[in-house]
């Protein structure tokens, strides 16, 4: 069966191309502007004010946390501040060696390069950035069989900044490079709040402070969730009244896109469902539960669940998934007693 389409939904990690474009508009660009996370903006600062005093680049940064909690965001942000050049890539978009080759080459001195899911890339490939990010070297092979010789290239002095929202698929070598680390949490409603003020003012949308609080009580502590639902409230008030949104506005508008109180949409309803009444409140095997509710299994790993986790919905343990009594007293069920789960405790 087609599954539905990702990047249509609230909660989707997944950008259209419009969407793209629209959050560019929306980034912060500088430290200052980039609102909550204080911890990791006091180290972050530090570590840019020193690495200046000094006038060298910046060590190599690795940037972990849910998806749109602002990694992206970040990696821009720090070659803004240091103004350095920052060329982008990804994990899957490494096939080859030589890819890498080709761009670690093209790089001068103080450019920062980002690589984004870094989580993917290959093995292979990985090992070829060891010695980039430790000695600024790049080892070439050259010719194949017994006459193949290996060439040692020099590298600029570049600064790797690398994103994932999987850090524990991070190898400890890999890890082991990095100078700094920094972890995004999920952020607090009222930090939520300020981001949609703040992208509302940028979009040119009248909105209340009910209404800013309330999408920000359902963005789900998240940023981009946050923006998507300030933009389809936004929608919603332009057809139906004169385009300002106002609490009740908003409440109607998250009515119809089928979100509850505590930000859950439909497919987290269909997960925690799915382990409930399938299940009877589980455990059960992600490959399975993904079977069960169409879902892959990487969306609810990396999207779904840290958010069911977050909010004790869910728990996960060495047998598989186990929807808590919190979710069941969520859904209006009564939880099932009668059964050995630690869950349910
Ligand atoms: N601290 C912040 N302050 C204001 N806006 C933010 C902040 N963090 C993120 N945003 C907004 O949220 C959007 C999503 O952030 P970003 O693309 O950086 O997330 P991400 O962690 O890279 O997500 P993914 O894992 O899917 O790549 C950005 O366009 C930005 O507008
Ligand atoms: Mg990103």
């Amino acid at each position: 069966m087609p599954k539905k389409q990702d990047k249509n939904r609230v909660v989707s990690s997944k950008e259209s191309a419009e969407e793209v474009a629209f959050e560019k508009n929306l980034r912060p660009k500088k430290l200052n502007e980039y609102i909550g996370q204080n911890k990791v903006k006091d180290n972050l600062n530090i570590f840019l004010q020193a690495a200046k005093k000094r006038g060298e680049p910046i060590e190599h940064v690795l940037i972990h946390g849910c998806p749109g909690l602002g990694k992206t965001t970040l990696a821009h942000i720090i070659a803004n501040e240091m103004g350095s050049n920052i060329k982008i890539t990804s994990g899957p978009a490494i096939e080859k060696t030589g890819d890498l080759a080709a761009i670690l080459t093209n790089l001068e001195k103080g450019d920062i390069l980002f690589i984004d899911e870094i989580h993917r890339l290959n093995k292979t490939i990985e090992e070829v950035l060891y010695p980039a990010m430790e000695d600024y070297s790049l080892d070439i092979i050259i010719g194949k069989g017994p006459s193949a010789r290996t060439l040692r290239l020099d590298l600029p002095k570049f600064t790797l900044i690398g994103a994932t929202t999987r850090i524990s698929l991070i190898s400890a070598p890999l890890r082991d490079r990095f100078g700094a680390s920094y972890k995004l949490d999920f952020y607090e409603d009222e930090d939520i709040q300020k981001i949609i003020n703040r992208s509302a003012k940028i979009l040119d949308i009248e909105i209340d402070s009910d209404a800013s609080k309330l999408i920000a009580e359902r963005a789900r502590r998240t940023p981009r969730v946050a923006n998507r639902l300030l933009k389809r409230v936004r929608d919603f008030a332009q057809v139906k009244a004169d385009g300002d949104v106002t609490g009740n506005l908003a409440l109607d508008a998250l009515k119809l896109l089928e979100i509850d109180e505590l930000g859950l949409d439909e497919v987290d309803r269909k997960i925690l469902m799915a382990i409930i009444e399938k299940f009877s409140g589980g455990p059960v095997g992600l490959n399975t539960l993904a079977a069960a509710t169409n879902e892959e299994m990487d969306t609810l790993e990396d999207i779904y669940e840290p958010f069911l986790m977050q909010l004790g919905f869910l728990q996960r343990t060495p047998r598989g998934r186990t929807a808590t009594k919190r979710a069941f007293e969520h859904l209006g069920l009564k939880p099932i007693l009668d059964k050995e789960q630690n869950s349910l405790l």
